[in-house]
Order: structure tokens, then C-alpha cells, then sequence
């Protein structure tokens, strides 16, 4: 891949801001080396590289159902259209979140304890560089990562300096052909230069899904320093509801919950949900005002009937829910059938997302040498290593062992793809290169 720096060069002199955002990341330069792969590669291509929700049709018959209806009312067509919202966003909209939140999990919250934002992403962005960063008292604080590897996405949110401290978890190796990340309590040190702790849960990209206590640990940690615990939920509760591990969604007000609509088929409205203290609300809407003005009107206008009706939780519990967790375990049962018993691969427990994880220890070639291998025979993959940041130590050789797969493509790509996976995998084994 090209590097970064020569495909972005910024007119003028870049600040600091503009140095940090506006020369393109790693991840950046993967999806469009993807997308160029997808491009010219046509319908040969056996795409398990994204982080697409699928489509399923019986949502997006809601979806489509709901649109119509709006259509049929010209007056909120003119709402959603024609107006600029509050920043922190619409009140009915936040009123129905709360709702659905003292209704599923009894949590005292109300729309004040809620903001909308442009997508979960932007969300993340807003919260990571409030709490970290560069502080007046001369400080500078980090984002702690409890649990690497975690989101490729956060990895380049910060408006200056690097912001993560990440830490390498446990590995409990469970039977020949499976393994589970967890917390290592220990390794965590909680220092004044710690603004944040987050967490993906379930966690892009391994499907890990933090258990209840590690979550109460962690918000032990949290109160015992009183900073906040970040729990970005893009593919877990309340929806999509993508968790296949019997969990009970957890707040209060030393959290800080990121939920999205993307996940539920909606990545194009944009639209996701902070819920927190008012505090925390009222900066969100202080800094959407400030960057964005207003944000999108269409996601809240076409979920919130769904939401008061209850039918959001039944298309979670009934329908997405059970069609990722099949997909989850048939593509595992692809692996089982395609890779030879003898060669060391494993799978991380799949708790919940759109992915598998897997991790082939000893692998004598680099998961970007691999994800190579692989584009050249036309499967996408995202190569593990772009997913380990934040850590000091670059001698970990478990950062290049490793290969995210998504399961939310047709059978026959997913199957395909796997098969060829493991004959690039058995390939480099034999050869040890
Ligand atoms: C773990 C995680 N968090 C946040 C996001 C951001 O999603 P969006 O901005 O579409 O809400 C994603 C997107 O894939 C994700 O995987």
C-alpha cells in the first residue's frame, strides 16, 4: 500500500489539527485499498473485509414501510426535511429513547440524560477528545483501553498527540480450536494521566462481549478515580441487539453509553445516541452546535414509532439477533470443514457482532502478507494488526497472527471465502513462509 503521507499532502501549512485528521490513517488507506480491490475486481470478489450490516429483508421492509408512511404525511416530510433541529436532538425522539430504557432495563434516566449525534463515530470523536487530550491545568490525559485489540476506529480520533493507552489481555485457550480474550485486571494501572476508560461491547473485532463483572470492575475502576466508563454499544444493546451471551445492560451516571442506528440497516441516516449525566449532554450539544450546527432528522423520524410501539426490541429479539448468530455459526463450522484438524487456528468465542476473529499462532508470514495472499486470489479481509494500538511493545508476535472475517455477506461468498483462507493458511504453514 502507498503509504499515508504521499497520497494526502495538505494544502498550505497543517496545524496540528489538521496534521492529525486530514492526512488520511491506516484504516483510511485499507478501506480505500479495498474498495479499489471491490471496484476492480468486479463480482469475482469475495468481500469479508466491511463492517456492512447485511441486508435482511424483513428490515428493510420496515424501513421501506416506514418511509412510505412519512411520504403519505406532507407535514412531517416538511419536519424532516426542512428543519434544523435542536443540536442535542429531536425531543419526542429523546423522550422515546428514555422510555425504551426505563422499559427494558429500569434505568432512571429521561431525554435529558440523552443527545443524538451524526453517527456513533462522531460520537466517540466528541467524547475521546472532551475527556483526553491536552487539559488547562497543563495535563494531558489518555484514553485507557482495557482490553487490545479493540475498534481500528478510535485509532486516529485524536485532534492532537496520541491519545490511547491500550492493554494486552489474557488469552484462555479453550479446547484445540478456540480461544477468549479477557480483561487482565492486573496489567491496568490507573494513573492521573487516565481521562477515560472504553470499551467496544461486543467488542469490533474479535465478537467478545465483556462479562457483566468485568463491566462492574471496570466501573469499580471508573468511581474509585470518578472518571467515566465508556461502553460504546454500536452492536449491542438496546439494538441491533447483536449478543449472543445472556448479559444485563448496565448504567449509571459514571457511564457513558454509545448507541447507534447503523447497525439496524441505518448506516446512511447517520444517527446515534449518547446516553449520560446532563453534563455530559449538554457539552455534546455545546460542541454538535459548534461543529455540525444540527444533525440528521431522517434516522430519528423513522425509528421513533418503533421505539414507543416496541417493535424496534422485537425486530432485535426476532429477527437480527437470531440471523447473525446462525451466520456466526455456520461460518464457523465452515472453518471447522475447511481447515486440516492438525494446524494451530483459532477462533475467538463469537459472544456477538458481525465477525469472527481468528488467530493462527506461529503463522510464519505477517497478517499483511497474508491479507495479500488472499486479495490476490480476489477475498477481502481486514489483516488483524490494524486492530493493535495504543500498546508500548512491538514484539508481541500475537498482533500479526491475526485476521478479522465477516460473516454478514451471502453463504456462498462467506463459505468461499473461508475455503480459500484456509488453503493461503495451510499453504504458509507447510511452506513456513
Ligand atoms: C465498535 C464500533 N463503534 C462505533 C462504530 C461507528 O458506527 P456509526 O458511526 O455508523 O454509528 C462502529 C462502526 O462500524 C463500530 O464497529
Amino acid at each position: 500500500m502507498v503509504p499515508v503521507e504521499a497520497r494526502i499532502r495538505m494544502a498550505w501549512q497543517a496545524s496540528i489539527f489538521g496534521e492529525h485528521l486530514g492526512r488520511g490513517s491506516g484504516i483510511g488507506e485499507l478501506m480505500d485499498d479495498l474498495g479499489h480491490a471491490l471496484a476492480s475486481g468486479g463480482d469475482e470478489i469475495l468481500m469479508l473485509g466491511g463492517g456492512q450490516p447485511a441486508h435482511l429483508p424483513e428490515v428493510a421492509q420496515v424501513w421501506q414501510q416506514q418511509i412510505e408512511k412519512m411520504v403519505s404525511q406532507p407535514e412531517q416530510v416538511q419536519h424532516v426535511l426542512s428543519h434544523y433541529e435542536q443540536p442535542i436532538g429531536n425531543t419526542a425522539f429523546r423522550r422515546s429513547i428514555a422510555s425504551l430504557l426505563q422499559r427494558e432495563y429500569g434505568w432512571s434516566v429521561g431525554p435529558e440524560n440523552i443527545a443524538v449525534t451524526a453517527g456513533g463515530q462522531t460520537a466517540l470523536f466528541f467524547l475521546f477528545n472532551m475527556l483526553a487530550g491536552s487539559h488547562s491545568d497543563g495535563s494531558h490525559r489518555q484514553v485507557l483501553l482495557p482490553l487490545i485489540p479493540e475498534y481500528i476506529g478510535y485509532a486516529n480520533q485524536s485532534v492532537a498527540g496520541e491519545m490511547f493507552r491500550g492493554v494486552r489481555p489474557l488469552i484462555e485457550r479453550l479446547g484445540s480450536h478456540q480461544f477468549k480474550y479477557r480483561v487482565d485486571f492486573d496489567a491496568i494501572e490507573l494513573d492521573d494521566r487516565v481521562g477515560a476508560i472504553c470499551v467496544s461491547r461486543p467488542t469490533n473485532p474479535t465478537g467478545n462481549v465483556l462479562t457483566d463483572q468485568e463491566i462492574r470492575r471496570l466501573h469499580e475502576m471508573a468511581v474509585s478515580v470518578d472518571i467515566p466508563l465508556l461502553v460504546d454499544q454500536a452492536y449491542g444493546a438496546p439494538f441491533p441487539g447483536v449478543v449472543f451471551e445472556p448479559i444485563q445492560p448496565f448504567w449509571d451516571e459514571q457511564m457513558i453509553l454509545t448507541l447507534s442506528l447503523s447497525k439496524l440497516g441505518l448506516p446512511g441516516t447517520r444517527t446515534a445516541v449518547v446516553v449520560a449525566r446532563p453534563e455530559v449532554i449538554d457539552s455534546i450539544q455545546s460542541v454538535t452546535s459548534i461543529v455540525g450546527l444540527a444533525n440528521t432528522n431522517l434516522g430519528q423520524a423513522l425509528v421513533q414509532p418503533l421505539l414507543d410501539d416496541g417493535e424496534i426490541s422485537r425486530l432485535c429479539q426476532n429477527v437480527i439477533r437470531p440471523f447473525y448468530l446462525q451466520k456466526s455459526q455456520l461460518a464457523q463450522a465452515w472453518i471447522r470443514d475447511s481447515f486440516d484438524d492438525q494446524l494451530p487456528y483459532r477462533i475467538h468465542v463469537s459472544e456477538g457482532a458481525f465477525f469472527l476473529w481468528l488467530w493462527f499462532e506461529g503463522l510464519p508470514i505477517h497478517s499483511q502478507e497474508l491479507y495479500e495472499r488472499l486479495k490476490r486470489r480476489k477475498v477481502l479481509v481486514v489483516p488483524g494488526h490494524h486492530f493493535f494500538f495504543g500498546l508500548d511493545e512491538d514484539s508481541w508476535q500475537h498482533r500479526s497472527e491475526c485476521l478479522r472475517v465477516s460473516f454478514s455477506m451471502p453463504e456462498a461468498i462467506v463459505r468461499e471465502g473461508i475455503r480459500i483462507l484456509a488453503e493461503e493458511v495451510e499453504n504458509a504453514y507447510r511452506a513456513g513462509k
